[in-house]
């Protein structure tokens, strides 16, 4: 095998990358010893901010193939043909841990889809859950505080979890199928994944729907028990990387089955529920699921910091036939994620490989550190736009259906007339006793330490689902007391 002579970052061949450049074998080492520098220096940049949320995450490329034609609903070109194909990178992750989490601990799991589509990529960023915790952006930094480090003891607190909880009925949803069977899958290839919004489809003759995705796992659901979980984690903290990234390697790939919701935008003036709140589904028997393809995993990262770590994945990304929808989270998270990016990889972080389209690009962005790539749009002389020199020119083509809104500007909040218990009960009721059982215990193991008038405030918010929802926490509350004073 020849080797590759080693060089600087400046290209120069090294003689020793072993010893450092001494006064005697004793030392002193001297100053213009430069590259022991440029060593320890690129040692001390070797860390970027992790993400805000979503820290802990596992990632791999593969495929969508469309199944179904769906033409009538969207022009998105990578949806235009059935059996089309399109190079796609997901990443999962959990939310609130740090990058050194366990992956096996219970939280709702992160599940974004890069789609590489000849007209630019498009990003569905969502979750394992069809809903959220909560319906307005302006509470989500309050949110994910409650679930990240108290600043006194450094440790999570259950206090502030539930105390927040506990103040935000439109979160039982959430917290129910976070507390059940489904909120601790065993590695991602065993979970679906959910927009979770509804973002909208529009077509070549200008006619929009509302639609929600839903990624289903072709491989099966699989959970983990807190005490299932609790072993594993025991053994190790990268559970779902091995089980991933070994699947993948051993020519295991898992596979989705891609659906859609389709509402008529006009439906939206009509269904008795609000079609834009995130902590709503809506009813299969009003909007069936319709197939669109099949995604599939199949290549693992060559590296995992520049392919996993550097994606730039944003609800904003979209392309040519798919839409945004007046969600009042979609809206906040459309400014949040570019935010973070900017922040997290720097101003270019859309010309990194990983995040790159496949797609020509042509903008007028300039200038502004590590402009890597060329900083003109390939014509010196078309470097703004209008010009007459024939730079990259709008495309009135791909302009999307003007959306009518209307409404006083206001501050709306949960004095609405909203039905935030009525969804929590149908799924309440699908559990049959042993998930219900599981269900009691596992929410009340994770209020542990939480005051009396907080347990009792979340405890009211509970019955009003279900008595029995109520009492089953209580049963396994007492319990929980019972053992711990026995030990
Ligand atoms: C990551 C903000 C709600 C799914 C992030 C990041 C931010 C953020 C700043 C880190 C981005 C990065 O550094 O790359 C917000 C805000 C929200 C919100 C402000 C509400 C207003 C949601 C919801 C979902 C979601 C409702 C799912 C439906 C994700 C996922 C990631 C993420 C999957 C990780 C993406 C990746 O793998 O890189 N969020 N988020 N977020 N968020 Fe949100």
């Amino acid at each position: 095998m020849t080797q590759k002579r080693l060089t600087t970052s400046a290209g120069a061949p090294i003689a020793t990358n072993q010893n450092s450049l001494t006064a005697g074998p004793r030392g002193p080492v001297l100053m213009q010893d430069y590259q022991l520098i440029e060593k320890l220096a690129h040692q001390n940049r070797e860390r970027i901010a992790e993400r805000v949320v979503h820290a802990k995450g596992w990632g791999a490329f593969g495929t969508f193939r469309v199944t179904n034609d769906l033409t009538r609903y969207t022009r998105a070109h990578f949806l235009s043909r059935v059996g089309q194909e399109t190079e796609i990178l997901a990443r999962f992750s959990t939310v609130a841990g740090e990058q050194g989490a366990a992956d096996a601990e219970r939280d709702v799991r992160g599940f974004a889809v890069k789609f590489y589509t000849e007209e630019g990529n498009w990003d569905m960023v969502g979750n394992n859950t069809p809903i959220f915790f909560i319906r307005d952006p302006y509470k989500f930094p309050d949110f994910i505080r409650t679930q990240k480090r108290h600043p006194r003891t450094n440790l999570r607190s259950a206090t502030a979890m539930w105390d927040f909880w506990s103040q935000h009925p439109e979160s039982l949803h959430q917290i129910t199928i976070l507390m059940s069977d489904r909120g601790l899958p065993t590695a991602p290839m065993y979970m679906n994944g959910y927009a979770s919004h509804t973002l909208s489809f529009w077509n070549d003759s200008g006619e929009r729907f509302w639609i929600k995705w839903h990624f289903k796992t072709m491989q099966g659901h699989r959970h983990f028990t807190n005490e299932e979980a609790a072993k594993v984690i025991g053994d190790s903290r990268e559970s779902y990387q091995e089980a991933l990234f070994g699947g993948i390697e051993n020519g295991d790939y898992p596979q989705w089955r891609v659906f859609v919701q389709i509402m008529p935008e006009a439906d939206a003036e009509k269904t008795p529920y609000n079609p834009f709140d995130l902590t709503k589904v809506w009813p299969h028997a009003d909007y069936p699921l319709i197939e669109v393809g099949v995604m599939e995993l199949n290549r693992n990262a060559d590296n995992y910091f520049a392919e996993i770590e550097q994606a730039a994945f944003s609800p904003s990304n979209i392309v040519p036939g798919i839409g945004f929808s007046p969600d009042k989270m979609l809206q906040g998270r459309l400014f949040a994620y570019a935010d973070a990016h900017r922040h997290r990889l720097g101003t270019h972080y859309e010309a990194l490989p990983v995040n790159a389209p496949k797609a020509p690009v042509a903008h007028y962005h300039k200038d502004g550190a590590m402009r890597f790539f060329r900083n003109d749009t390939g014509n010196p002389d078309a470097y703004y736009e209008p010009n007459s020199f024939g730079g990259p020119a709008e495309d009135p083509g791909v302009a999307e259906p003007p959306l009518r809104i209307s409404g006083d500007a206001d501050r709306y909040g949960n004095e609405q007339e909203v039905d935030d218990f009525a969804q929590v009960r149908d799924l309440f009721n699908l559990f049959d006793n042993a998930q219900k059982a599981r269900l009691f215990a596992n929410i009340a193991g994770a209020m542990a330490g939480v005051p009396k008038f907080i347990l009792d405030r979340q405890l009211a918010l509970f019955e009003q689902v279900s008595p029995d929802y109520g009492n089953g926490i209580r049963k396994a509350l007492s319990e929980t007391a019972d053992t711990n004073a026995a030990g």
